[in-house]
């Protein structure tokens, strides 16, 4: 009962007023406080970035140290945590352990637990921001049973996720210098986007006054869908499964099964709700892969090549011209990812880590907003008339 809107995924709904992130769909625009995102993936790093998001404004040069000094003092995670990482089986898919390990961080600092305390919501965003990639990379080398790297606070925030990564005990790991920025751009291009999915997620979960990592933990479980951030995943199995079955000469017949309308399969890495045009982080994030892939002497790497041949076999063809489907940012990342080495499983994890500044920029803003109310969607009930239970033998 009840007159409400039915609005089913949100099409038209505004579910609150925020200042942080700006995006014409139309015109194909994407902007963290005002700035626009091309400005900010060229001139800025990932923590000025985060900075930007979280506070509103970038860092000056003493803030900068200062913030970077705060997240850097929060990179290791408690010793603990080995612990509970072991109870995973080694084959377990990344996210599942994600979701797992940030729910859990709860469980350890009881000085941010208060989402209500603007104190102890800061210093969770700087825990979650230094501690993400510490997680990321100890659930990697988990699954591949390589000892733990500790962080090392000398090293780029990017560095030393790379570090992290892919050092050894055994040998002198030396950080690339193009692969740091890639993937420094990649955290850029993914620390925001308004209302999604993930982000609508943490909002609803922190409505409810739980803490703020369990907030963000259910961030990563909805983050984890191949229609969100798996669909870096799914991009690149895609493009695998293409490869496989002739490469480019293949194209044609796999965009037939896409546009069968009694088939399921979709272009992974096209289509957005919000974008009706090219999505601004799917250019810049393509002009990362060439830089990447030169670097990595893999100029003629066959996935980037079907990857480039299928855009534009897609953006010709009418079926995605007139639904107006665009590459998204996923349609180049995963290709970015695998050429810096980390294996296809992560990449989605590599997204949450990016994603958590937004989460938490998002949560302070919902909390600190005046009109805020837990929230609590309305339904229109289309189910049975009241009726009376019946005795088992006569049901
Ligand atoms: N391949 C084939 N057809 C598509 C695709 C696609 N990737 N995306 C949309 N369509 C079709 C869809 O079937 C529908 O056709 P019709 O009108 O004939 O029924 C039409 O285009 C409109 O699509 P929709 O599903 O109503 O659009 P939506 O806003 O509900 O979905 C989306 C947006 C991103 C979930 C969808 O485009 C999709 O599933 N894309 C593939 C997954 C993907 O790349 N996701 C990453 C999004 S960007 C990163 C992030 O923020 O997570």
């Amino acid at each position: 009962t009840g007159m409400f809107t039915y609005d089913p995924g949100f099409l038209s709904t505004a579910a609150c007023q925020s200042a942080i992130t700006y995006i014409d769909g139309d015109k194909g625009e994407l902007l963290y406080r005002g700035y626009p995102i091309e400005q900010l993936a060229t001139n800025c790093d990932y923590l000025e970035t985060c900075h930007l998001l979280l506070y509103g404004e970038l860092p000056d040069a003493a803030q900068k140290k200062d913030f970077v000094s705060r997240v850097t003092n929060h990179t290791m995670v408690n010793e603990q945590m080995q612990f509970f990482l072991r109870g995973f089986r080694r084959d377990a898919h990344p996210m599942a352990i994600m979701t797992g390990l940030v729910g859990a961080l709860s469980a350890f600092y009881h000085d941010s637990t208060d989402i209500n305390n603007p104190a102890h919501r800061d210093i969770a965003a700087i825990r979650l921001i230094a501690k993400m990639p510490t997680l990321v990379a100890m659930a990697y080398k988990y699954t591949i049973g390589q000892p733990y790297m500790y962080p090392r606070n000398d090293l780029s925030y990017s560095g030393n996720f790379l570090h992290m990564m892919f050092a050894t005990p055994c040998e002198e790991y030396k950080v690339n210098p193009v692969l740091e920025r890639a993937l420094d751009r990649i955290f850029i291009l993914h620390a925001d986007h308004e209302q999604n999915a993930s982000t609508s997620t943490v909002r609803l979960c922190g409505s409810s006054g739980t803490n703020p990592f369990a907030a963000i933990a259910a961030g990563v479980a909805c983050l984890w869908g191949p229609a969100h951030g798996g669909a870096n995943e799914a991009a690149l199995n895609m493009l695998g499964d293409i490869q496989k079955n002739g490469g480019i000469e293949n194209i044609g017949e796999f965009i037939k099964q896409v546009k069968d309308k009694n088939s399921t399969v979709k272009l992974m890495g096209f289509g957005h709700r919000v974008y009706k045009n090219y999505d601004p982080r799917a250019k810049l994030m393509q002009e990362t892969c060439k830089e990447v892939l030169h670097e990595m002497g893999l100029e003629n790497d066959p996935l980037f090549k079907l990857a480039m041949a299928l855009e534009k076999i897609a953006l010709e063809d009418d079926y995605f011209v007139s639904r107006k489907l665009y590459p998204n940012v996923d349609f180049y990342s995963g290709i970015v990812q695998r050429a810096i080495g980390i294996p296809v499983p992560l990449f989605t994890a590599v997204f949450a880590l990016a994603r958590n500044v937004g989460w938490m920029a998002q949560l302070n803003e919902m909390i600190g907003d005046p009109e805020y109310k837990i929230g609590r969607p309305r339904q229109l009930f289309v189910g049975s008339v009241p009726r009376e239970v019946k005795p088992m033998a006569e049901r």
